[in-house]
């Protein structure tokens, strides 16, 4: 059952929905994508790259579990997932939080009738934090307003932060934080001088040392992708991009109408294909993509139409091959926020060796950026700035 006074703020332009989701300039839940701007991404990668700087030393993560110990969270994942609940269990704990899920609706008192907003309501009575996957596109953003409404002066019952940790085909904000850190350690300047030392032609230019001025591309179910939708629309925030999307031809697997209309009013040059095997201008498509993000085709969300489709479509295009990567910029990263589907082979895996191929190191980012995420929130963030400098100035004594 819903509370129906919800809905008017769920149907509010974005702009004003990202401001009931934030206390006092901070973000209270994480529900959309549009709730990071640029200086909210970079400060939040800032704050992993932090916590992945402490946590390299035993003495470093001692340190990052004092932050959070009076703390617990639930993950409350209805959805399969390994990566987003296995990294959101591991930030956690890295922060001293304590950490219990609820996973099976079969198995708690959904079963009996339960409402998934009195769950969640119950679930707020235990714990400190909510982090939710779910089929349903809105439920997140629904029960976010709820622990609004409980936190009011009038009510003043308990009430915590929710985080969307994937919602049906619609947003996956947390993912596409990792996808950010990932490519802005591809294009640091440590990586750039390893490049160059290597062999110069093979490092991109000092113009390209962060995220923006370059080229992505998306392959794969870029309709029902939300990891896609998500990062296009962060990456929308940076200057001077361009975004290519690859996918099959069937309009549930293209690029979305909403998409498209939200990119081109950002000022994103957006162009689309149905192959990866294909010229742009006079060059491989893929020979002028600086970065290329691959997915799977999304099967949970096949209805009859696409299930038909899917049994006799020719989706190879949309399947990366070693001659495709070799069309590539030597220094391009290959990511996939995973899984990959291991009856399609999107990604075989003599790509994996390929030192563009970043994908185990954009799941092993999602620790960093949901620890980072998770400080940010409990306002932790200053605390963690202090220990990175105390902790980096004692190992570098130069005092010495
Ligand atoms: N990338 C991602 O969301 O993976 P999981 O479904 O395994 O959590």
């Amino acid at each position: 059952m819903q509370d129906t006074s919800i809905d008017p703020r769920v149907n509010l332009p974005v702009r004003q929905k990202t401001s009931l989701l934030e206390s006092e300039g901070r973000l209270r839940h994480v529900i959309l994508a549009s709730q990071f701007d640029r200086e909210r991404i970079d400060d939040l990668c800032k704050v992993a790259e932090q916590v992945r700087e402490i946590a390299e030393a035993p003495k470093g993560r001692e340190e990052l579990a004092k932050l959070l110990p009076h703390l617990n969270v639930l993950l409350y994942f209805t959805q399969p997932s390994t990566r987003t609940f296995l990294s959101f269990s591991a930030a956690a704990r890295l922060l001293g939080m304590g950490v219990e899920h609820a996973r099976d609706a079969e198995m708690s008192s959904e079963a009996k009738g339960e409402s998934d907003f009195d769950s969640v309501r119950m679930f707020a009575s235990y714990f400190d934090a909510i982090v939710m996957r779910s089929p349903k596109a809105d439920l997140a953003e629904r029960c976010a307003y709820m622990m609004n409404d409980l936190a009011d002066a009038k009510q003043n019952q308990r009430s915590v932060p929710i985080i969307n940790a994937g919602s049906g085909k619609d947003q996956h904000p947390t993912q596409s934080l990792l996808d950010i850190l990932t490519i802005k350690r591809t294009f640091s300047r440590s990586r750039y001088e390893e490049l160059h030392a290597q062999d110069p032609k093979h490092a991109f230019g000092v113009s390209q040392l962060d995220v923006g001025n370059k080229r992505y591309a998306f392959c794969g179910d870029v309709g029902r992708g939300r990891t896609i939708r998500s990062l296009a629309e962060l990456l929308s925030n940076y200057e001077n991009v361009s975004m290519c999307f690859i996918a099959p031809d069937h309009p549930k697997l293209q690029l979305s109408d909403d998409m498209r209309n939200l990119l081109l009013k950002r000022g994103v040059e957006v162009e689309e294909y149905g192959s990866l095997d294909v010229k742009a201008g006079k060059k491989w498509l893929l020979s002028t993509v600086d970065c290329l993000y691959m997915t799977r085709v999304q099967s949970e969300h096949d209805d009859n139409d696409l299930k038909t489709f899917l049994k006799t479509a020719d989706t190879s295009g949309c399947h990366l091959t070693v001659a495709r990567v070799h069309r590539m910029k030597p220094y391009a990263p290959i990511l996939h926020p995973f899984p990959r589907d291991s009856r399609v082979m999107e990604i075989p895996t003599e790509i994996d060796n390929d030192p563009r191929a970043m994908y185990f190191r954009q799941a092993r980012n999602g620790l960093w950026a949901r620890a980072g995420l998770l400080a940010h929130i409990f306002g932790k963030d200053k605390k963690l700035a202090d220990v990175h400098a105390d902790f980096f100035r004692e190992r570098h004594d130069y005092n010495r």
